[in-house]
């Protein structure tokens, strides 16, 4: 089979820029896809944080100090490139200070719609310098949704990139950049409002979610769950009916793990490994995380980990009302580590307060910590209200720590509930987002953890899943020739 060509945009790509999911698996796709022998480039704006942390760019000829019209402002940018890490794919970055250069990778700037809009229109202007034809562009969520559209418009006849597909894959349809009408002049369209959601527009807004899933050649989401919540009930957020009005059905397509970087045995950030085979570091690993969170040192004890953006989504409000008084009925510890929402961050710092030799709570970003979270817990809580895929539950496997997941989206797609009769299943899966719910799901885990073969039985299967992309890679694969055949 002929290689293809493939460009790769994502508002965040590991191991440049990430605060979530997207960043792990834009930074799984690039070299699993160049593994199968594809050409892939990959494109991302380049942040002031990436740009002063990164020594090894350089700036690309021909690709500088280019004029970029976006309404009625004129943004200059440059090109500046790397090799992505342990591949010879060309990794760009899309240089540009006056919309780039902030505190944070998203903002609430009243030009964020312009950053993004910004980043897709450059992509292609460079593409055209380069004399870079891609089979296919590989859009990430709502940051470059317009690319299917500018692709159908602006380079309809452009030598280089007409011919060129575009694929969007929607990692979170809750997030969908919404602007208003009023911006319309930025998108660098004649007659804006023909190409736009005309209910949208009577609304005065300007949907760049919607808009993708209208013209790219392929939708897909990142797991068969998702896909269908997406297009059959509430968790479509507004997009039900476009999405079910495509020629082609959204595709399914659930993330793979990076076991690289997520596999007890050699995991970079511990020092202590261990395996299905030999589980000792595994109690190293929960004595440290103990040690580093001043928990009262009580190693027999089960210990429930969480490690989360702390946003409506992940289904905090559940644990509300079921937390403090399952802490006063049962004995165990809890571990949360995040940031987000300071409704959800007063709550866990109140919990850790009121409990504090049992519940400890990290505020913010840490890499570290997160893979000590993983090795060193018995126990992983994603109640979420709704997941597309979801990562921690396929690392938490691998880790011999069961998750306990509520029945949605990849989540649904990733743990099977664990029977303990039959001695099958990988974890615990509940099915109302209710308390009482979590309830049943925490006790019953607990109860699993008191009996020693079960919960081996439990550690055993989990640890034996695999979530690997290599598995989930050649999905993409087939999608795109399946496309470029058509
Ligand atoms: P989402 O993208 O919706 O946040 P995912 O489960 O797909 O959820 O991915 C979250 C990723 O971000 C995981 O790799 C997880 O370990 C990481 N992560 C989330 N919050 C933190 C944090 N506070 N510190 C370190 N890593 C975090
Ligand atoms: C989003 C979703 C998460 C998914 C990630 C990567 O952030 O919330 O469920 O795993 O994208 O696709």
């Amino acid at each position: 089979m002929p290689a293809l060509k493939l460009c790769v945009l994502s508002s965040e790509i590991l191991p440049y820029a990430k605060t979530g999911g997207l960043a792990d698996v834009a930074g799984a796709l690039v070299p699993n896809l160049r593994r199968l022998g594809h050409e892939v480039h990959a494109f991302m704006p380049l942040y002031s944080a990436v740009h002063a942390a990164r020594s090894e760019l350089h700036p690309v000829p021909g690709v500088q100090q280019l004029p970029l019209v976006i309404g009625d402002s004129e943004y200059r940018f440059s090109l500046q490139s790397a090799s992505f890490p342990g591949t010879d794919v060309a990794m760009y970055f899309i240089d540009c200070p006056a919309l780039y250069d902030r505190p944070t990778y998203y903002t609430n700037d009243p030009d964020e719609h312009r950053r993004f809009l910004a980043f897709t229109r450059a992509t292609l202007e460079s593409c055209r310098r380069l004399g870079l034809a891609p089979h296919i562009f590989h859009c990430n969520d709502w940051h470059t949704a317009f690319l299917p559209l500018y692709l159908k418009t602006l380079y309809a006849s452009d030598p280089l990139l007409s011919r060129a597909r575009s694929v969007l894959t929607i990692h979170n349809i809750g997030y969908q950049g919404v602007m208003p009408s009023a911006a319309a002049a930025d998108l660098g369209l004649e007659h804006p409002e023909s190409w736009l959601d005309a209910d949208d527009w009577a609304h005065g807004v300007i949907n760049p979610l919607k808009t993708g899933i209208r013209f790219a050649d392929a939708v897909t989401t990142v797991s068969p769950t998702y896909a269908r919540e997406i297009c059959d009930g509430p968790l479509g957020m507004g997009m039900q009916a476009i999405l079910r009005s495509r020629k082609d059905p959204v595709v399914g397509i659930l993330n793979g793990v990076d076991y690289k970087d997520w596999d007890p045995r050699h995991d970079p950030y511990l020092t202590s490994h261990f395996s299905p085979q030999d589980l000792r570091g595994k109690r190293k690993n929960k004595e440290l995380l103990i040690a580093a969170t001043r928990l009262e040192p009580a190693v027999a004890r089960p210990l429930i980990g969480m490690v989360t953006r702390l946003a409506e989504q992940k289904g905090i409000d559940l644990l509300f009302d079921a937390l403090p008084a399952l802490l006063q009925e049962c004995d165990f510890g809890l571990l949360v580590l995040g940031s987000g929402d300071p409704r959800y961050v007063a709550f866990f710092e109140g919990l850790a307060r009121r409990f504090p030799a049992r519940v400890a709570f990290r505020l913010g970003y840490d890499e570290a910590l997160a893979h000590l979270i993983e090795a060193g817990s018995d126990i992983f809580l994603m109640p979420s209200r709704y997941e597309p895929c979801g990562l921690n539950q396929m690392y938490s496997l691998r880790y011999g720590t069961i998750p306990i997941v509520r029945n949605t989206g990849g989540l649904a797609d990733s743990v099977q509930h664990f029977d303990a009769r039959s001695g099958q299943g990988t974890g615990c899966v509940f099915n109302d987002y209710d308390a009482p719910a979590v309830r049943w799901a925490i006790e019953t885990t607990l109860d699993w953890f008191a009996l020693p073969n079960t919960w081996q039985r439990l550690m055993q299967n989990a640890m034996a899943q695999d979530f690997s992309w290599t598995r989930q890679i050649v999905k993409y694969d087939d999608l795109y020739r399946g496309m470029l055949s058509a």
